[in-house]
């Protein structure tokens, strides 16, 4: 089945929703610095290949009618490739990113200053925060990250910035330092029909954040860690179609059996920098 078919053949409890992305060309991509378990300097990378897969994950966007919107990479910022840290944008406004590691910090203020070339209200952040790594809109309501990256004093920020409901949770497993790399998004907007869903790996939240995610998504997707070392939940959803690692094969089939439409695409050269298909996404709401 083709993109195309299968996106006509979406239950009306599944519409594929056309999104805008924002995404950075692996043009500097190495691993050159160790600030998560999955980067190993002293391994080789292949820039070329992580550019073959970058756009390759591009095209699937487009072929989904998604519009993608681009940000120059800069030479010496090898993660800039991971566009989801870029900042967190809503009805407009651009909360900026402030890394918390020293080798990222020069990414802030370029994707601010990409915001603001671009139609968003920039509000700068005064606190450590990776944006959309940390900080996932579920219906109405903001889910936000800690433990690794994001502080919490950032989810005080963000429900100011933007007037909505925080829900903390705390990351516990330093292999999901961010939060999208814990939980997929699976309806990006309330469906008028019913409930915004998401997936997660029940393993990478404190007891006390577990408890909480029972209980607001009892429906949610449970995803093993046989998938979730895929960064198989760092995917992209538009109510319908769902781009995950093509290595999350236990998860594609979990999202098949809910009437999800599972896209596999392979970053294995991205997976290199501890990123995967969100990573590399930032999703622009004007
Ligand atoms: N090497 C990057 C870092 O450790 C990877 C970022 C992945 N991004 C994400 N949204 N999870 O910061």
């Amino acid at each position: 089945m083709t993109i195309t078919e299968s996106a006509a053949l979406a239950t009306p409890h599944r519409r594929p929703l056309r999104r805008t992305y924002l995404m950075c060309e692996p043009s500097h991509f190495t691993v050159d610095y160790r600030i998560n378990p999955w980067m190993h300097p002293s391994e080789p990378t292949d820039t070329a290949l992580a550019l073959e897969q970058w756009r390759s994950l591009r095209q699937v966007f487009l072929s989904l009618g998604h519009q993608v919107e681009l940000i120059e990479p800069a030479a010496g910022l090898p993660d800039m490739v991971y566009a989801a840290n870029g900042g967190f944008t809503l009805g407009g406004v651009a909360y900026s990113a402030r890394f918390a590691h020293a080798e990222r910090a020069d990414e802030g203020p370029l994707y601010a200053s990409w915001f603001a070339d671009n139609g968003f209200e920039v509000a700068d952040a005064t606190e450590i925060n990776e944006g959309e790594g940390d900080f996932l809109l579920v219906g109405d309501v903001i889910l936000a990250g800690h433990g690794f990256r994001s502080s919490t004093r950032s989810h005080d920020e963000v429900a100011q910035v933007f007037g909505r409901e925080v829900v903390a949770l705390e990351l516990v497993d330093p292999r999901f330092y961010h939060l999208d790399t814990a939980i997929a998004v699976l309806d990006p907007v309330t469906p008028a029909s019913g409930e915004a869903n998401i997936a997660y790996l029940p393993g990478a939240f404190s007891d006390a954040s577990r408890r909480i995610l029972e209980e607001r998504y009892p429906d949610a997707i449970l995803v093993s860690d046989e998938d979730a070392v895929w960064l198989g939940l760092n995917s992209i959803s538009d109510g319908y179609n769902v781009v995950i690692a093509s290595r999350a094969t236990g998860f594609e089939a979990q999202l098949r059996a809910r009437g999800y439409n599972p896209i596999g695409v392979d970053l294995s050269e991205l997976l290199k920098g501890g990123g995967g298909v969100k990573c590399c996404t930032l999703e622009l709401r004007r």
